[in-house]
């Protein structure tokens, strides 16, 4: 599977799982996406039962009943034990394999991929299995897929059995899986929690509720997830862009919208916006639509101005850092006609905060 493939898989991975209400679907999801990751055959869950030390199926695809086995039985079993991961290469040969499930399923297990789901102190909540690779054997790349994976499902299965409370988990799951753009971008990650912070330092400024400067803070890095569709060679040019590549440069913005965009989802809904709208500019010279002031969302008009003084404070491989001065002095130059000219104002109000966030969060 190629890189591309499996990022669009990961972004709609992490944009189905955060409409699921239920731990069972939102785990039958998962095991969905995993089988298809790792190009298995099947993937099934078990859930570990403590009292009766047993290790049960709460998703077995195309199985109808749970299946029960001893916990220290199997690759499973296994897996549950060691808290490692497991790969078998041909199951009838391999001592940790347990037949009892192919009996009761009818099944041939032949390779085998399991990692165990583990809790926030280290126990075991069960373990993810892939059975039967399509082509060849499972790879360590497979397993850190799955491992990926089964660290969602391990918090959805904690939180579940916690609070059902859903919710924050796929907060994380998106967050996580939309700065995909740093598997390109290699030197943004710092980048993106500074923009984050400079943008929230101007709602709390603005009077923001706490809500809504999280919100901010927690979208704002995903400003530049377009990015993983453009061309490598442009991303990592050491030298100036010539107009066709810049021009490519400028779909990020418009990539970064459609790959983001949820309807049903207020924080994908508003990283969406933030990717289209970060590089307007007030008097409309700028992209993708070349939108005119408030036409320009408030949130695309604070992240136009942490984006452009984090990019001016720090080294990109086409030019050399500036000093914060000289960043809030371009910021003031283009007061009027790249920014909104009053929340120009109020971010360069106390240096000291600014000061303050680019100190401790420097590469
Ligand atoms: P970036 O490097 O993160 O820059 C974000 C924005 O900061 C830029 O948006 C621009 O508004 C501002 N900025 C960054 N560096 C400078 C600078 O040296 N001088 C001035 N006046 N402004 C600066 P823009 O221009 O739309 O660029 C978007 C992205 O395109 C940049 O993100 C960067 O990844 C890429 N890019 C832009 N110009 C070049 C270039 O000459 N060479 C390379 N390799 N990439 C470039
Ligand atoms: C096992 O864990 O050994 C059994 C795997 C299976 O076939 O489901
Ligand atoms: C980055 O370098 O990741 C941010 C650049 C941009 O706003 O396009
Ligand atoms: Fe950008």
């Amino acid at each position: 599977m190629t890189a591309q493939k499996q990022i669009d898989l990961l972004m709609s991975f992490a944009k189905v799982v955060s409409r699921i209400e239920d731990l069972d679907a939102l785990l039958n999801t998962m095991a969905e996406y995993a089988k298809e990751l790792v190009d298995a055959d099947r993937c099934s869950i078990f859930l570990y039962d403590a009292k009766e030390d047993e290790l049960w199926t709460t998703v077995a695809q195309e199985t109808d009943m749970p299946i029960r086995i001893p916990a220290d039985s199997g690759v499973a079993g296994y897996a549950a034990l060691s808290k490692e991961i497991q790969i078998v290469v041909d199951a009838y040969n391999d001592f940790r394999f347990n037949p009892e499930v192919d009996q009761s399923t009818g099944y041939t297990t032949r390779t085998i991929l399991t990692v165990p789901l583990l809790g926030h102190n280290d126990e075991v909540l069960g373990v993810f299995q892939a059975l039967n690779k399509q082509n060849g054997l499972f790879t360590r790349e497979d397993a850190e897929i799955l491992l990926l994976i089964s660290n969602y499902a391990s918090q959805s299965i904690e939180n579940a059995l916690l609070s059902e409370k859903l919710n924050e988990t796929q907060t994380q799951i998106i967050l996580k899986l939309s700065s995909a753009a740093e598997f390109k971008d290699n030197d943004t990650s710092l980048h993106t929690k500074r923009v984050g912070l400079y943008s929230r330092l101007i709602a709390e400024k603005l009077g923001f509720s706490k809500k809504e400067a999280d919100l901010l803070e927690l979208t704002a890095p995903m400003h530049d997830a377009g990015k993983i569709g453009i061309a490598d060679a442009i991303i990592h040019k050491p030298g100036k862009l010539s107009e066709t590549e810049f021009n490519e440069m400028k779909r990020h913005a418009e990539i970064g919208y459609k790959l983001l965009y949820d309807e049903d989802n207020e924080l994908l809904r508003t990283a969406a916006i933030i990717a289209r709208d970060h590089h307007e500019k007030v008097d409309g010279s700028g992209y993708p639509q070349g939108l005119i002031g408030d036409e320009i969302s408030l949130f695309g008009r604070i992240v136009a101005i942490a984006d452009v003084f984090d990019a001016l404070t720090t080294e990109r491989p086409y030019k050399e850092p500036w000093s914060i001065k000289e960043a809030i002095k371009y910021l003031q130059d283009h007061r009027a006609s790249h920014f909104d000219s009053s929340l120009v104002d109020i971010f360069v109000e106390d240096i000291s905060e600014i000061k303050q966030i680019y100190n401790n969060f420097h590469d």
